[in-house]
């Protein structure tokens, strides 16, 4: 048990998915889980244990933006050994060659600040995916038909942007998508050690206003467990 995660420690596996949104974390478990049993309340930030293909793995809300994503993976890791960890999670397109539903693997995360900049200080680190999982990923989206883009993301502290110009920057640098969790996850992982890599679905697009019907969420959302399983499985 931690702070923020009331799980025992046998509770949680080495392999953690991580929606942002808890509700998600519930119905990926329910769905693609065998013997599911929920191990976290804390907050309301839901975690789920279960097997897939008889392989542990648990499935962790994050909350949303780095500072709540990095309280959740710094227990995770320090406090439940997690080996590794599958953000699972929506993005905004950002070139045009991007489409709504495509799938992002975000190979590296380009970030203004981060939780970890009091570490980093002037040094621009760059967070990194696991080269293993990414590679493992991009067959299994491959594999099921989904359009796959693998490249740098922005991994925002702002989802109501007051700063065109530097998304304008982000998109003349070929910036495919932007969320807000990515880079604190991919440092978090060089620093203990650990294998990372975030998943990520376009869910709208800044460039032409586009956005996922409501309809389409659900399936989108399934299909990015199946690649994060087969990622870390696989
Ligand atoms: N900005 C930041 N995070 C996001 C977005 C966005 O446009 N879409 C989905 N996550």
């Amino acid at each position: 048990m931690t702070i923020h995660i009331g799980a025992a420690k046998g509770d949680i596996a080495p392999t953690v998915l991580m929606p942002g949104d808890p509700y998600r974390a519930r119905w990926a478990a329910e769905k693609f889980l065998s013997d599911v049993k929920l191990v976290n309340e804390v907050r309301g930030m839901l975690g789920f244990t279960g097997t897939w293909n008889g392989n542990p793995v648990t499935i962790q809300g994050s909350g949303m933006g780095m500072p709540s994503l990095s309280i959740y993976a710094n227990e995770l890791i320090t406090e439940y050994d997690t080996q590794t960890l599958i953000r699972i999670g929506s993005c905004g397109g950002m070139q045009k060659s991007v489409g709504i539903r495509d799938v992002i693997l975000a190979q590296t995360a380009t970030s203004i600040s981060t939780p970890s900049r009091g570490i980093f200080k002037e040094m621009n680190f760059a967070p990194a995916a696991n080269f293993d999982l990414l590679h493992k990923a991009f067959h299994a989206a491959e594999a099921k038909g989904t359009t796959t883009h693998v490249g740098n993301i922005y991994s925002s502290d702002v989802f109501y942007d007051e700063r065109p110009d530097l998304n304008e920057q982000m998109t003349r640098h070929g910036i495919l998508g932007v969320e807000m969790e990515a880079a604190e996850l991919y440092n978090l992982a060089a620093r203990h050690g650990r294998k990372a890599l975030a998943v990520l679905t376009v869910s709208d697009h800044l460039l032409t206003g586009e956005a996922l019907p409501a309809e389409d969420r659900e399936r989108s959302f399934g299909d990015m467990v199946e690649i994060a399983l087969e990622a870390a499985f696989g």
